[in-house]
């Protein structure tokens, strides 16, 4: 195993990836941000220093476990201060697990003003080498005209009775360079599709090619073949896409943007911003539009079978229940809530907190308004889900992959309890699952990584109405654990005191 370094200077670059100019956050003067790749067991090192003049920043590695690196996951006020200007801070930690990964700013709703990108760890042991050709990254977003900043000023206000989170513009395709792959006949492709999207799902459909689903988000997956995908804003696809040997024509790819939240179509159903990309095979023929779908029937992802065939961990010793809903504050501002508290951000990161309270650091008051949940090093924890809202939602747990042993369908309302309910035996692996509108659903992992993890819906907006509640995992194995120097630093420079060890 390797080290691989990235120095990021982190800046504002002017970008007008569809044709709207606006200031974006790149990397080293660069935008659309580079891809992080390693191999699995490398070490990552990334140097970020924040140029952006005016605002703090920070990084998050979506889906990256952080075994025995907990302090580098990377969300303010969880397990760092955020990084003022002119402020260097270190990120290290080892890529144990194989797959599409994202990284992304975890601070002050930032990412949708671009500084988002790809985090690919590859696997000599890939069950599917040899089963392709070719590799490319596919990533979707919506998109803004707007900064992060003014968007959420505009959301979070009194007269927003109806909770309504900033629209999109329009959608995003690899960050505006899209999709146009070169394609040879009887070669198979593999599409590493993230959707990096503030709040819309994504739906994508190779026109009459199917897609062999090889990994969700970091986890292998049978080979599924479908023909229409849903992804949930921060989860991740791998397919693999043959042209067969007959073929002739030019594939139409069609990405579509799920704005079920569009609420002035009264059918509930609509999809917008759609982008035709195209597999090319030969060049002397028409590049054709896809036909735009309003009627999409994705494959069920909750059914996709796990590789690793591991069996549902049973029993469970500690159940974390989850009630979301919207919910105002005393004074009327706009929130989102789980068992009617929001999630307050906090000046001082919960990990250090956890560090530096001895032995209260096991008792929840200790952490102020965060939604924190205690479990023990070894518990198996059953997450319920209650989304009591009238639209899907995709939850996020850092730290961990966990089991979905089950996900209901739209309209079932709350979990009814463990009896009867069909659990998977061989449960799919997840770090974000889609709750369907006014339903819910039921995970579990093994906490056998001591850490704070934070746990919220990925969507941005609704992050910075406070849906997030706090996993503190193995409380006592965090006492008096120490924190790099840099680190330390910014939050001095942000005027936060920080009484532990470096
Ligand atoms: Cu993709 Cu809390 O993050």
């Amino acid at each position: 195993s390797s080290v691989v370094t990235y120095d990021w200077n982190v800046t504002w670059v002017w970008a007008a990836p569809d044709g709207f100019g606006r200031p974006v956050v790149g990397i080293n003067g660069q935008w659309p941000c580079p891809s992080i790749e390693a191999t699995v067991g490398d070490t990552v090192v990334v140097n970020l220093l924040n140029f952006l003049g005016n605002q703090t920043t920070g990084i998050h590695f979506h889906g990256i476990n952080q075994i025995k690196t907990a302090e580098m996951d990377g969300p303010s006020g969880t397990t760092q201060c955020s990084v003022p200007p002119d402020t260097a801070v270190k990120y290290q930690f080892t890529v144990d697990a194989p797959g599409t990964y994202w990284y992304h700013s975890h601070d002050m709703g930032q990412y949708p003003d671009g500084f988002r990108g790809p985090l690919i760890v590859h696997d000599p042991a890939d069950p599917f080498k040899g089963l392709y050709d070719e590799e490319h990254i596919m990533s979707i977003t919506d998109w803004y005209h707007n900064d992060s900043i003014t968007l959420v000023r505009g959301m979070l206000t009194p007269s927003n009775t109806v909770f309504r989170p900033p629209f999109p513009d329009t959608i995003l395709v690899n960050d505006g360079q899209g999709f146009e792959i070169n394609v040879t006949k009887g070669k198979t492709y593999r599409f590493r599709i993230i959707n990096y999207a503030a709040i819309a799902a994504a739906m994508v459909n190779f026109g009459n090619l199917t897609m062999g689903v090889i990994t969700s988000d970091a986890s292998y997956v049978k080979n599924e073949a479908v023909s229409q995908l849903r992804i949930a804003p921060a989860q991740r696809h791998d397919i693999l896409v043959t042209v067969g040997d007959q073929d002739a024509g030019n594939y139409p790819v069609l990405v579509g943007l799920d704005m079920n939240r569009d609420w002035t179509n009264s059918s509930g159903l609509s999809w917008q911003h759609n982008y035709t990309g195209h597999m090319v095979l030969d060049l002397s023929l028409p590049l054709l539009a896809a036909e735009p779908v309003d009627q999409w029937l994705p494959a069920d992802d909750a059914f996709f079978k796990p590789y690793n065939d591991i069996a549902a961990y049973s029993p469970y010793d500690k159940l974390i229940t989850l009630d979301f809903s919207f919910c105002l504050d005393q004074n009327g501002y706009p929130r989102s809530c789980f068992n009617d508290l929001t999630y307050i951000s906090q000046q001082v990161p919960t990990l250090y907190s956890a560090a530096t309270t001895n032995d209260s650091n096991t008792n929840p008051v200790v952490y102020g308004q965060v939604n924190p949940f205690i479990v023990d090093y070894g518990d198996t924890v059953q997450i319920v889900i209650n989304n009591l809202d009238a639209a899907g939602h995709p939850f996020h747990l850092h730290g961990h992959q966990f089991q979905v042993l089950y996900r209901a369908a739209s309209g079932f309302g709350p979990w009814p309890g463990d009896e009867g309910l069909p659990y998977a035996a061989h449960p799919p692996w997840r770090d974000v699952v889609a709750v369907m509108p006014n339903s819910y659903a039921v995970l579990r992992f093994h906490a056998t990584n001591p850490g704070v993890w934070l746990f919220h819906c990925h969507v941005e907006w609704h992050v910075e109405m406070g849906l997030t509640a706090t996993v503190i995992e193995a409380p006592d194995r965090l006492r008096d654990m120490p924190f790099p120097a840099d680190h330390i630093e910014a939050c001095r420079r942000m005027g936060i005191p920080y009484q532990g060890n470096a």
